[in-house]
């Protein structure tokens, strides 16, 4: 039988989203989606991407834009100190790095703005570390696959996550992996009325196995 990392990576090959960012993964589109979708949607983002590679279409073009001209193409999606530090750190990469993302996670781990969620983003897609992503989407999903019932508000649930994630990832494309994980909880795994039926995860899902998709994750009032 095959297993279920088998089976997602199958899935996400047929039913994943054509996103700009995955035509043409070089990092700097990693690198500037995966900030871009910190705080906001797929298709939200999809046109300021575009327009954002359109002005500035490689690190040296967006270190020598005015600092005016990038927040003017983030109008709209908010969380304005995004911009702002994506424009400093691509300044320190035309200082330090010859305007290029370093190809080295521990190098990128250092970069201002690179917490454990852009590092692993932007390792894995654009770089090919074994290094697993755990966002909203990828808590959601495994608190149910694996009937976790720790509140998804303890930081320590991330760390666990993490760590039961590496050795499947280990064995598996990281890019996809990560991808398809992101993809399952956007498109399969949906907070509101998963669709069980159409997951690739249904065969060995605790939560679906047991009748607890409602009930899990496990998310404390504050
Ligand atoms: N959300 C953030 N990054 C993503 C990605 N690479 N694919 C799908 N959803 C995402
Ligand atoms: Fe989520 Fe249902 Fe898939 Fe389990 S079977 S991972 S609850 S969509």
């Amino acid at each position: 039988m095959k297993d279920w990392v088998t089976r997602l990576l199958d899935w996400f090959e047929r039913h994943q989203r054509r996103l700009p960012w995955r035509d043409d993964c070089r990092p700097y589109y990693v690198w500037l989606s995966e900030v871009m979708l910190q705080q906001t949607q797929v298709d939200t983002v999809i046109p300021y991407f575009e327009r954002f590679i359109r002005a500035f279409p490689d690190v040296p073009a967006l270190a020598a834009a005015d600092q005016q001209a990038v927040l003017k193409l983030w109008e709209g999606l908010g969380y304005y100190s995004r911009a702002r530090n994506l424009h400093k750190t691509a300044q320190l990469l035309v200082a330090q790095h010859d305007g290029e993302l370093p190809g080295d996670i521990e190098a990128l781990r250092r970069l201002p703005g690179f917490g454990p969620y852009t590092t692993a983003a932007v390792g894995s897609i654009a770089f090919g570390y074994p290094v697993p992503v755990v966002d909203g989407n990828v808590l959601r999903v495994f608190c149910r696959f694996w009937g976790i019932a720790t509140d998804i508000r303890q930081p320590r649930l991330r760390t666990e996550l993490q760590t039961r994630l590496t050795p499947f990832i280990a064995a598996a494309p990281p890019s996809a992996f990560n991808q398809a994980m992101m993809e399952v909880g956007a498109l399969v795994c949906r907070p509101q009325a998963p669709r069980c039926n159409a997951c690739p995860l249904q065969a060995d899902c605790v939560a679906f196995q047991t009748g607890r998709t409602a009930e899990l994750p496990v998310k404390s009032a504050r």
